[in-house]
């Protein structure tokens, strides 16, 4: 009981720094969604690219975004983060609409791996789509995000334009508005990344976060390192979060 209730006070009193951008270390003490069984379960059951600080960096941006304003996901592979983000918005009750992208297209990814198996196939496609769909459909339900199977800049020029769309489940919806969150986790090099960072900007409501996927100091990603640090520099974001890829917040 009283271990609880320190956990509360050191959680609140942690969550208070964040606010003012104090912390940029690691998480892992506190965040309530690195400890959720559910979490856990995904993890283990579905395939994916997902460092366990961006759990920590989607906890923040959840509890701490404006309700209105959609939560988009740029590049979902098995779904793996999107399930987590779906499964988070609704334990945290964000009432936020949830739009994820991603044209499933392999390219340059032509090489077999150890020359043994290439991810070039029409057949690895068919398994990456197909298992998306019902991990979409299982893992999400009864909360299934809107999945565009579309290249970034494509989803945006519709975000643009409004238009009705039919998403991976075949359910009609209409994009566009403004947006609260957005994962970019596409395309990793320094201009599709910088264009996604664009296309986001226009949306981003003040206060809405951004977060970038492979952009940690360490990272192989040196395109992602220099557009971070651009946005660093920007007057209107703050880094909010390193762990320890880069989250900002627009102000
Ligand atoms: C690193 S994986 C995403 C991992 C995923 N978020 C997870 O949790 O496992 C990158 C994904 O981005 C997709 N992608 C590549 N270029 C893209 C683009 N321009 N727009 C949207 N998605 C893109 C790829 O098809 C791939 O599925």
């Amino acid at each position: 009981m009283l271990r609880r209730i320190a956990r509360r006070i050191r959680r609140e009193l942690l969550r208070r720094g964040l606010k003012v951008g104090m912390y940029y270390g690691d998480l892992s003490t506190w965040t309530d969604l690195t400890r959720d069984e559910y979490v856990d379960h995904l993890r283990f059951t579905i395939g994916g690219f997902l460092s366990p600080g961006n759990v920590e960096a989607f906890e923040y941006c959840l509890r701490n975004m404006p309700t209105t304003g959609a939560i988009v996901e740029i590049g979902s592979f098995l779904g793996l983060s999107t399930n987590i983000i779906a499964y988070a918005a609704h334990k945290y009750r964000c009432p936020n609409a949830f739009f994820t992208c991603d044209p499933w297209v392999f390219a340059g990814s032509e090489k077999p791996k150890a020359g043994y198996f290439s991810t070039a196939t029409r057949e690895y496609r068919d398994w990456v789509t197909r298992l998306y769909k019902m991990n979409l459909a299982l893992f999400s339900s009864p909360f299934p995000p809107f999945t565009v199977e579309a290249f970034s800049d494509r989803f945006f020029e519709l975000w643009n334009a409004n238009a009705e769309v039919t998403d991976v489940l075949g359910r009609r919806v209409r994009l566009g508005g403004t947006i609260s969150f957005a994962y970019v986790d596409g395309n990793h090099t320094y201009e599709v990344a910088r264009q996604d960072f664009l296309n986001v900007d226009d949306y981003l409501i003040p206060g809405g976060f951004v977060f970038f996927d492979d952009s940690s100091d360490d990272a192989i990603y040196e395109g992602l390192q220099q557009l971070v640090a651009e946005v660093a520099s920007k007057s209107n974001y703050k880094l909010i979060l390193k762990t320890p890829n880069y989250c900002f917040q627009k102000t």
